[in-house]
């Protein structure tokens, strides 16, 4: 007996140093060590690797499991999120690689949504900048430093186009417009994944809410979606399309059905669109729970069922929802998913982990001196202080009262004037507010000698017992600074608003700060469009902040006084009331367009149609003029390339940035279109004074949309084409495409 059980452990031996001899060869393509690895797999191993569970570190939802660990050391989960820094996630993974029989390293997933430790602005935010570099530059420090602190992989970007400032996600994603947006999906894809996968400075991304997240009914977080599928392929999919070409390495479901069938068992959304049209290759899983949340949206009867319909349809891993761990055996045993299914999923899986290098060292983040020197770095800082402001929005300059001279007598007053732990806004990874420059510590920094500050009120309440002080400073300075917006948790997952306004009783505080004389200069800090007609009426001057994160306070005071000239343009309308909600500068043409003098037409009998600040606008402290746009010429074939010419001239007297924008409208086509596409835009630095030939060219597929038969192809015909620095002052020209 003990002959025996000696043979078996030294047949057991050689059968692991097979296995291991094969896999771990990292000579082998990966395509072959993938193949080897899954051949060894018993269905409980193939299962572990298709699960993934949160820590008890943090989560988004219900923690529906503990132990991790025994789960790790049973091969039952072979997946993390929520778990970070070397020292935490060395231990995870030293068990997963240590303590079971294939020794399979585990992925370390977080959402790095805007900075780990160095927080950059909201991507709502950042996308203001219309700066691609900077965008990019800012996931690449975000994944350099959370690959620092042993992640490998983040949840994002987000690129849930949304015309809905309701919804509280809008600030995790780029804005309302698909051309904008699928450009900065892009952008991050290339940042967060660095030059390569396997990269040790680099994660891998995931692409979400796929698909449709962003335009839930009413505007409230996780609710129906429901849209024509011309509509959701024009406006909705593009970012996603193009975050899958930039080769985005996975993709996360969404928790909404679009069209009856929840996103997370749609196999027309993941095998058809996702795999068959665009290609991917890397591997789909889950936001959170939605495999169980199939029961509650009513197509399952049970967990069970839901596991085999997301997995039918596509999706290889399960987030956080333990169906495929309790249910996918048995499924497979009672032929409802196929073997083969499962073992495409668990491919998709290790290629990735093969790519990232983990079986070749599993600790290759983990460590301790690069996570020490790489987070919150005085160069990261540097980066995040220069997106920061250039994600900053002038809406408002009312006789050029910015920027503001240091020896003026400034009353700094408002609820987040001297705070730091709004600021670094909502998904904030791993940052910490006390790193966090607040706007008055921004502005210490200037050391101006005449600075007061009050707080006036709370962001939320009606205690009005603060304006008395508020107002006797503001009596006493030159001009008013005045901070004011939402709490970080005011935006975000699960926090949609019914009331887009001010929250409490800040808006109340800046009209009687209008009200004592001085010339009022409003900083918003919020993670959505507001409706705030009256203040745009009364203030002198308005800056748009978002939540900039942790160089907030510096990146304001750069622009509050001049030492960076804001170029940041809107990337989503600013409606003048939530009945205006949704807004977009993107509309169909209708059969009644709006006309003032007819009752007849589109339009509201108590509320202009207008919005407060369109889609691209965005002031300077300079000017710039535009020349008519000219085209190379003004009768192209199918086919051909169309260049487009204006020319820019910066006419103040300052040094700034324009974007500038061109839009398309195509004038009769087999279905309707809209009223004017964003199809390109640049930002382009002028001196004062200084003029520029900014030139464009767009190709057959910038003409095309889906056509009536739901076909992708341009139609000849007439169409207009606009140039300006808003989707509302545009110069246009038309030209005629031929048959
Ligand atoms: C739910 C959110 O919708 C998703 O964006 C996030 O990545 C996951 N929770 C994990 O935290």
């Amino acid at each position: 007996m003990k002959k025996l059980n000696c043979l078996f452990f030294l047949l057991n031996l050689l059968y692991l140093n097979t296995i291991q001899a094969q896999i771990y060869r990292p000579s082998a393509a990966t395509e072959r060590r993938a193949n080897d690895l899954l051949a060894k797999m018993t269905l409980d191993e193939k299962i572990g690797q298709l699960t993934l569970y949160t820590t008890d570190w943090g989560s988004t939802g219900p923690t529906i499991r503990e132990g991790y660990k025994n789960d790790i050391r049973s091969g039952a989960c072979g997946n993390l999120f929520n778990s970070h820094t070397v020292g935490f996630v060395r231990e995870l993974q030293r068990v997963a690689v240590e303590e079971t029989r294939l020794k399979i390293p585990l992925l370390f997933g977080f959402d790095v949504i805007h900075g780990y430790k160095t927080i950059f602005p909201i991507p709502l935010g950042e996308a203001a900048s219309w700066d691609l570099e900077a965008i990019e530059k800012s996931a690449r420090v975000a994944s350099a430093e959370a690959s620092a602190a042993g992640l490998n992989w983040t949840f994002a970007p987000m690129v849930d186009i949304s015309r809905d400032p309701r919804w509280g996600r809008v600030m995790e994603g780029a804005g309302e417009d698909p051309c904008l947006g699928s450009r900065i999906a892009e952008a991050r894809v290339r940042g967060i994944q660095g030059k390569k996968i396997g990269d040790t400075d680099a994660m891998l991304a995931c692409v979400k809410h796929f698909a449709g997240y962003g335009a839930p009914i009413a505007g409230r977080d996780y609710n129906t979606v429901d849209m024509s599928e011309r509509y959701f392929r024009e406006f909705y999919l593009p970012p996603y399309e193009a975050a899958v070409r930039a080769g985005a390495a996975t993709v996360m479901t969404s928790f909404n059905d679009y069209d009856g069938v929840p996103a997370t068992g749609n196999n027309y959304l993941l095998t058809d669109i996702l795999r068959k049209e665009w290609g991917f290759r890397g591997f789909v899983v889950t936001d959170y729970t939605s495999i169980n949340e199939m029961v509650n949206h009513g197509v399952t009867a049970d967990d069970k069922a839901a596991g085999e319909l997301a997995l039918n349809a596509g999706v290889d891993m399960d987030m956080q929802g333990a169906v495929y761990q309790r249910f996918l055996k048995k499924s497979v045993q009672e032929g409802k998913v196929k073997m083969a299914d499962v073992d495409e999923a668990v491919r998709r899986v290790l290629r990735l982990k093969f790519e990232l290098g983990l079986f070749e060292d599993p600790y290759k983040f983990c460590d301790e001196t690069r996570q020490t020197t790489t987070l919150l770095s005085p160069e990261h800082r540097a980066a995040a202080r220069d997106v920061s402001r250039k994600s900053i929005v002038l809406l408002k300059n009312e006789n050029n009262v910015l920027p503001l001279n240091k020896s003026q007598k400034i009353a700094l007053i408002g609820p987040l004037a001297d705070n730091k732990s709004e600021l670094i806004g909502n998904w904030n990874g791993a940052g910490n507010a006390n790193d966090c420059v607040s706007l008055q510590e921004g502005i210490a920094n200037l050391r101006l000698a005449n600075l007061a500050f009050a707080r006036g009120c709370e962001v939320e309440g009606t205690d009005k017992s603060g304006f008395a002080e508020a107002l006797r400073i503001a009596q006493n300075a030159d001009v008013v600074v005045v901070a004011v917006g939402e709490k970080a948790m005011m935006s975000g997952e699960a926090a949609s608003r019914a009331d887009i306004t001010l929250p409490g009783v800040q808006e109340e505080l800046v009209l009687e700060l209008v009200k004592a004389g001085k010339p009022v200069i409003v900083i918003l800090m919020n993670g959505r469009p507001l409706a705030i007609p009256k203040i745009a009426e009364s203030a002198a001057a308005i800056l748009e902040t978002w939540w900039l994160g942790t160089e907030a306070g510096n990146a304001i005071a750069d622009v509050l006084f001049g030492d960076y000239n804001p170029s940041g343009k809107l990337p989503m309308t600013f409606p003048r009331s939530v009945g205006q909600v949704p807004i977009f500068y993107n509309e169909k043409s209708t059969g009644r367009p709006f006309d003032p003098n007819s009752k007849w037409t589109s339009k509201y009998i108590d509320e202009e149609n207008s919005p407060l600040y369109p889609f691209g606008f965005g002031l300077s402290y300079t000017t710039f003029s535009y020349g008519e746009p000219k085209v190379d010429k003004a009768v192209f074939k199918k086919g051909e390339n169309l260049q487009i010419t204006v020319s820019l001239k910066n006419s103040g007297s300052r040094a700034g940035e324009e974007v500038v924008q061109l839009y398309v409208r195509d004038l009769v086509a087999s279905a309707t279109r809209p009223v004017k596409e964003l199809k390109g835009f640049q930002k382009i630095m002028l001196k004062a004074g200084e003029s520029r030939e900014v030139k464009f060219t767009l190709t057959e597929q910038d003409f095309s949309f889906y056509r009536r038969d739901m076909t992708f192809g341009a139609e000849p015909g007439e169409f207009d084409i606009m140039v300006g620095g808003n989707s509302v002052d545009l110069k246009k020209v038309r030209v005629r495409m031929a048959d």
